[in-house]
């Protein structure tokens, strides 16, 4: 049977075999929210980068550049990290490279897997049924904060690992650890995220409506995958 894992941190990657895996990348706040959601609003292409400087340099490509450090936008930059701006007419049809604090960097270091897959709530149920048409097993890689587990990366793994569990044996503790958190929060999904560390950093910086949003599910029926350095909507069942 396929086995479904899950890395908790990006600092824990290096002890996980990818070269014969999918890969599910998860940064719930907010950057693979914002992936899932531009892509199913019509973005191009979304192009990640772990630095900052190697992003910026896409301007003079053609590319709109989007990114954020600490939850702030990149000063100079087009977009900041929200996924209602990913959804704004001004990005439908273009391409969008982007750096963020955790997500960008989660990606960057799946390279080694069969595929890259961005998963959000909002596309979770889609990307369930992507991972169950597919033979190989999967590892759900939560991007976290600056390699500190967070709360709303290991609940939407909880999440998926439920959906799976009649394909997928467990291949650590972590998936049981994961689920069993799932299904003690779910029934108040908003009230506990509001008390995670990210959800009260970005209180902070008055993005309130960006949370909400990212807690959806089911949204979008996209899966965006990686395909060489940039990620598109998967529409040849690849
Ligand atoms: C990240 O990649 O660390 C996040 O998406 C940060 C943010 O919420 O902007």
């Amino acid at each position: 049977m396929k086995k479904i894992d899950v890395c908790l941190s990006p600092d824990l990657i290096h002890l996980y075999d990818l070269s014969d895996k999918n890969v599910v990348v998860v940064d719930i706040l907010r950057a693979t929210s914002c992936m899932v959601a531009g892509l199913a609003n019509g973005v191009r292409s979304i192009t990640p980068f772990a630095d900052l400087e190697a992003c910026r340099t896409m301007k003079d490509l053609g590319y709109l550049i989007a990114g954020e450090r600490g939850g702030e936008k990149v000063e100079g930059f087009d977009l900041g990290n929200s996924p209602l701006e990913y959804m704004a007419a001004k990005v439908k049809g273009q391409k969008v490279a982007v750096t963020t604090t955790n997500g960008t960097v989660a990606i960057d270091r799946s390279g080694k897997a069969v595929r890259v897959i961005i998963g959000a709530f909002l596309n979770i149920s889609a990307v369930a049924e992507y991972l169950k048409q597919k033979k190989e097993s999967a590892v759900i890689f939560c991007a976290g904060w600056k390699g500190t587990v967070n709360l709303e990366d290991s609940l939407y793994a909880g999440a998926l690992v439920e959906k799976l569990q009649n394909d997928f044996a467990n291949g650590s503790d972590a998936p049981l650890l994961v689920q069993s958190s799932w299904q003690h929060m779910k029934h108040d999904l908003a009230g506990f995220i509001k008390n995670s560390s990210h959800a009260k950093r970005l209180n902070r910086l008055d993005i309130h409506a960006d949370i909400d949003f990212c807690m959806r599910e089911d949204e979008f029926d996209v899966v965006p995958v990686l395909s060489g350095q940039e990620l598109v909507v998967n529409n040849s069942q690849a």
